[in-house]
């Protein structure tokens, strides 16, 4: 079977598909029995130097000859951002061509449009290289996990915050010298906001968890931290509790109750997901019928993300008229569980305090009066002001910020350096 592609993009993750489809041709024609024949690339500069050798005649400029030509299946894109590629993949599906995508914000940001396009067509839409690169979670969750009820979806999808943080911990660097070595590297963009602020968990939290929990969950529903003020000694202090710190990915249910939130988090050494290093990621998962389980792999990179997206074309090729949408998008939003905000959760703290005497009585007094109870506290030097880190038992969210708020003000505290949540063993 032959199915006709026009590529959307040819930079990092176009150039990574170009070449996979090359190099598995044959591979693809004896096992699947499926040609992948690119008819159009489409690109904002034509006469750019490229790394792949592409026929001068396959690219363009103008969506059009993509959009106006009936022979064309499959439109695959990875240009990136909300717009255009919103009104392009809009167009595409409404003239019945399917889309495969690797832009986790337009499909975090666009779903209900895109499904709606597809669903008037009869167009099939494939995002699974949106999520964690080339590692299956899209299909693992909509393909293999039927027969659970998830009751946790725990992901580092973000691989510069992980390369950050291992190089924190590992080598003792600032932050700010993690983030030039991942620069330099090329794991950071040049504006790497998106990343170390959360945002970019935060579309892959949205996806993830909308798939997990069978109901939509938009990224303004979800809670939101970078990393941008962790310390080498938060992660050291940490360290000396038996702790590993993650920018993690979290959607869990509690009390019937849905709780989605990105933020660094200490997780206990012994945890799978502590031994996730450097740019790899990982999603670990809590089923009722499969119990826990965790899948690991690169989470980006031009042939790692291209592996996912060239399966879902040879997907799509075989799947052809039967597509599967997901099920809470059909209306089913009366049973959505309520999210929660007021999560249960312990915290390290680690506070800037006087030397003066009566300090930890006035702090644990005010920890006291929201029952935020202490599990531990260290004085980590007798340099002044002292450095505090204090574990806490498991409180409500609301309670730990609201007890945070006042310690801040108090005459015996310097400052609070960080609060981070503290997960259990897994
Ligand atoms: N990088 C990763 O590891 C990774 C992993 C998973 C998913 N993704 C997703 O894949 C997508 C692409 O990432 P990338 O790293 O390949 O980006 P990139 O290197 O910047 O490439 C973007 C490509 O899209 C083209 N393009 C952008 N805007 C366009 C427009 N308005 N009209 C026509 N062509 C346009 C560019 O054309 P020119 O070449 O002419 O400038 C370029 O070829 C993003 O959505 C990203 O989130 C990336």
């Amino acid at each position: 079977m032959q199915i006709n592609v026009a590529l959307l993009g040819l930079g990092n993750i176009g150039s990574g598909v170009f070449r996979v489809l090359q190099r598995q041709q044959e591979a693809l024609l004896e096992r699947e029995n499926v040609v992948v024949q690119i008819k159009r690339v489409l690109v904002r500069d034509v006469n750019k130097p490229r790394s792949v050798q592409v026929e001068r005649s396959l690219l363009t400029d103008r969506v059009e000859d993509i959009l106006e030509d009936p022979t064309i299946d499959i439109v695959a894109e990875f240009m990136g951002g909300v717009e255009p590629a919103r009104t392009y993949l809009v167009q595409a599906l409404n003239r019945g061509m399917t889309v495969v995508t690797a832009n986790k914000a337009v499909v975090a940001c666009c779903w209900e449009e895109l499904d709606e396009a597809a669903r008037k067509s009869g167009a099939g839409l494939y995002y699974e290289a949106s999520v964690a690169g080339g590692i299956p979670v899209i299909g693992t969750f909509n393909r293999s996990l039927q027969a659970n009820k998830i009751l946790e979806v725990m992901g580092i999808v973000n691989g510069t915050t992980n390369a950050i943080l291992t190089n924190m911990s590992e080598r003792g660097w600032s932050y700010e010298a993690a983030l030039a070595d991942a620069q330099a590297k090329g794991y950071a963009e040049p504006d790497p906001s998106m990343d170390v602020g959360g945002q970019d968990a935060v579309y892959k939290l949205s996806i993830l968890a909308s798939l997990a929990f069978g109901q939509r969950i938009r990224i303004e529903d979800i809670h939101c931290e970078g990393i941008t003020t962790i310390t080498p000694e938060d992660i050291a202090f940490g360290k000396s509790l038996g702790l590993t710190l993650k920018l993690l990915a979290i959607g869990r249910v509690e009390e019937g109750r849905l709780q989605v939130r990105v933020h660094p988090t200490f997780i206990p050494d012994g945890h799978p997901i502590a031994s996730v290093r450097r740019a790899y990621n990982a999603v670990f998962l809590h089923g009722d019928a499969i119990g826990h389980a965790m899948l690991y792999g690169r989470g980006a990179g031009d042939l790692p993300t291209a592996s996912a997206i060239v399966s879902d074309i040879v997907m799509a090729a075989k799947n052809a008229g039967k597509h599967e949408h997901p099920a809470f998008l059909l209306g089913r939003e009366q049973d959505a569980l309520p999210l929660e905000k007021n999560w249960l959760t312990a915290c390290y703290v680690h506070l800037l305090v006087n030397d003066t005497p009566g300090a930890l009585a006035s702090i644990a007094g005010v920890m006291g009066k929201y029952g935020v109870s202490l599990a531990t506290v260290n004085q980590i030097s007798r340099n002044t002001p002292v450095p505090l880190v204090l574990v806490t038992h498991p409180a409500r969210e609301l309670s730990i910020q609201a007890a945070m708020a006042e310690i801040q003000e108090l005459e015996a505290v310097d400052r609070v350096v960080n609060v981070i949540r503290v997960e259990k063993e897994g």
